[in-house]
C-alpha cells in the first residue's frame, strides 16, 4: 500500500491500448493514490477525458493552453512523485528522447524532477525498429525507466511484443518502487568512483580508463532507495544526477580520495568501493613542465594508500564494505585474494575477458563473491540493472529476511 497519498501524473497518449488508462487510474485511485491525467490529443481519439476525469475526480489537462488558463506544466512536474507514460506511443518516446515539447504531456516530461515511467504500446515492428529500441536506451540512460512491453495478440491483428502491461501489472511495480524508496532510509553509503590522476608534473598524470559510470549507477541506485550517499569521485566526465540524496565530494589524487573516504566512513553503514585507484604514484611531482631530452627518461613510483585496505581495518560489526576486481586473468582466484586482504564482505568481479563489460561501457558483466565462498553469476546487463543487482544483495544482508528482491 505504499501508493497511499503518492501523488502521479498519468499520461495518456494515443495508442488504443487508451482503454487501458481507465482501469489504470481506477487502480492507482483506489489504492490511494491522487491521480492528474493529462492526455495528447490523439489519446482523446480512442478515450474520452470525460472518463478519466470521472475516474480520477480531477479535471484532464490536455492542452498547454485553452480559452480560459495556460497550464503550468512546470508545477505539475514539480508537483508529481512519478510521472507514468501509460500508453506511451512510438511517437512520444521519440519526442521524449531529444527533447521536443509540443503539447502538455511532452511539456510536463521535460519539467518532470521525478522518476518517470514508461509503458510502450505499439505494433509488433514499431517495437522493433531500430528508431524506437534506440529511443527507448536513450530513455532509460537518462533514468527513466521502461515498463517491458507484453507478447500476444496486437491491435493490427500481428501476435508478438509491444502490448502494453498490464494495468495491475503496472500499479504492481509502482507499488514496489515507492516501498523501495524506503528501503534504505536511515542509512548512510559511501561510494568511491571514477579513475584518480596522478600528477607528474603541472600538464601530465598517471590516470586510467575508469568513467566513474559503475560508481554513479550504485550511487543513484541507493539515493533512490532512500540512503544518504556520499559519493567521492576523482575525475569524470559523467554528469552525475542531482539527487537530494547525493552529496558529491570530487577528488583528483589517490590521496585525496583516501583522505575524504577516511573521514566519511565511521558514519557509514555501507561503503562501496567502485573507483579504479592509482596503485602507484610519481614519487616526485615535477614543479615545471618536464622538458623532453634525447635519451629515455624513468619515473620513480611510490605505492599510494589502498583505501579499501584501509577502510576494511577499520570496518566495525555494523558496517558492510564491498569491492570490486576489475581482472584480466585468474579472475576468481585474484578476486577471491582481495575479499579477504581487503576484509570485504562481498567483491564484484568483471573480467575483461568478457564484451562489453568493465571501462567505459554503459553495460556490464558481474559476478559476486562473498566471504562464505558462494558465488552469484548473472547475465550482461546496464550499469543501471547491475547496481541494482549489487544493491538488492547489499539489502539482503543489511535486513536479512525483508530486503532481498532476489
Ligand atoms: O587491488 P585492486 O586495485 O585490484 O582492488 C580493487 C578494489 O580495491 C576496488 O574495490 C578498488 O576500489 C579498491 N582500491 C582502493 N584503493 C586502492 C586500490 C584499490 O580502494 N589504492
Amino acid at each position: 500500500m505504499s501508493l497511499r497519498g503518492k501523488k502521479i501524473v498519468l499520461a495518456v497518449t494515443g495508442s488504443i491500448a487508451a482503454y487501458k488508462a481507465a482501469f489504470l487510474t481506477r487502480l492507482l485511485v483506489k489504492q490511494g493514490a491522487e491521480v492528474q491525467v493529462l492526455m495528447t490529443a490523439d489519446a482523446e481519439k480512442f478515450i474520452s477525458p470525460l472518463t478519466l476525469a470521472t475516474l480520477s475526480k480531477k479535471k484532464v489537462i490536455s492542452a498547454l493552453t485553452d480559452a480560459e488558463q495556460w497550464s503550468d506544466h512546470v508545477s505539475l512536474g514539480l508537483w508529481a512523485d512519478l510521472m507514468l507514460v501509460a500508453p506511451a506511443t512510438a511517437n512520444t518516446l521519440a519526442k521524449f528522447a531529444v527533447g521536443i515539447c509540443d503539447n502538455i504531456v511532452t511539456a510536463v516530461y521535460l519539467s518532470a524532477k521525478c522518476p518517470v515511467f514508461f509503458a510502450p504500446a505499439m505494433d509488433l515492428d514499431m517495437w522493433k525498429h531500430p528508431s524506437t529500441q534506440h529511443n527507448i536506451k536513450r530513455l532509460v540512460s537518462f533514468g527513466n525507466r521502461m515498463i517491458p512491453v507484453g507478447h500476444g495478440e496486437l491491435a493490427s491483428g500481428l501476435v508478438g511484443d509491444g502490448r502494453m502491461a498490464e494495468p495491475e501489472d503496472i500499479v504492481r511495480l509502482l507499488d514496489n518502487h515507492f516501498a523501495e524508496g524506503n528501503q534504505f532510509k536511515g542509512k548512510t553509503a559511501l561510494v568511491t568512483a571514477g579513475p584518480t590522476y596522478e600528477p607528474i608534473d603541472p600538464v601530465r598524470f598517471i590516470g586510467n580508463y575508469s568513467s566513474g559510470k559503475m560508481g554513479i549507477a550504485l550511487a543513484t541506485g541507493l539515493a533512490n532507495r532512500g540512503a544518504k550517499v556520499n559519493l567521492v569521485i576523482g575525475p569524470s566526465r559523467i554528469s552525475i544526477p542531482d539527487h537530494p540524496n547525493i552529496k558529491v565530494f570530487k577528488v583528483t589524487t589517490a590521496q585525496q580520495m583516501y583522505d575524504k573516504a577516511v573521514q566519511l566512513y565511521p558514519e557509514c553503514d555501507v561503503a562501496i568501493m567502485a573507483a579504479a585507484v592509482a596503485d602507484y604514484r610519481p614519487k616526485q611531482e615535477a614543479a615545471e613542465k618536464i622538458k623532453k631530452s634525447a635519451s629515455d627518461m624513468t619515473l620513480e613510483l611510490e605505492k599510494t594508500p589502498d583505501i579499501a585496505a584501509g577502510l576494511g581495518k577499520m570496518k566495525q560489526s555494523h558496517q558492510l564494505n564491498i569491492g570490486f576486481a576489475l581482472e584480466t586473468n585468474d579472475e576468481e582466484a585474484n578476486a577471491k585474494a582481495k575479499l579477504v586482504k581487503k576484509n570485504f564482505d562481498f567483491i564484484v568481479l568483471n573480467s575483461l575477458q568478457d564484451p562489453g563489460a568493465g571501462f567505459n561501457h554503459d553495460t556490464n558483466k558481474i559476478t559476486i563473491l562473498k566471504k562464505d565462498n558462494t558465488q552469484k553469476n548473472f547475465e550482461l546487463k546496464s550499469k543501471t540493472e547491475v547496481a541494482a543487482d549489487i544493491i538488492d544483495e547489499i539489502a539482503g544482508m543489511l535486513f536479512p529476511g525483508n530486503g532481498n528482491h532476489n
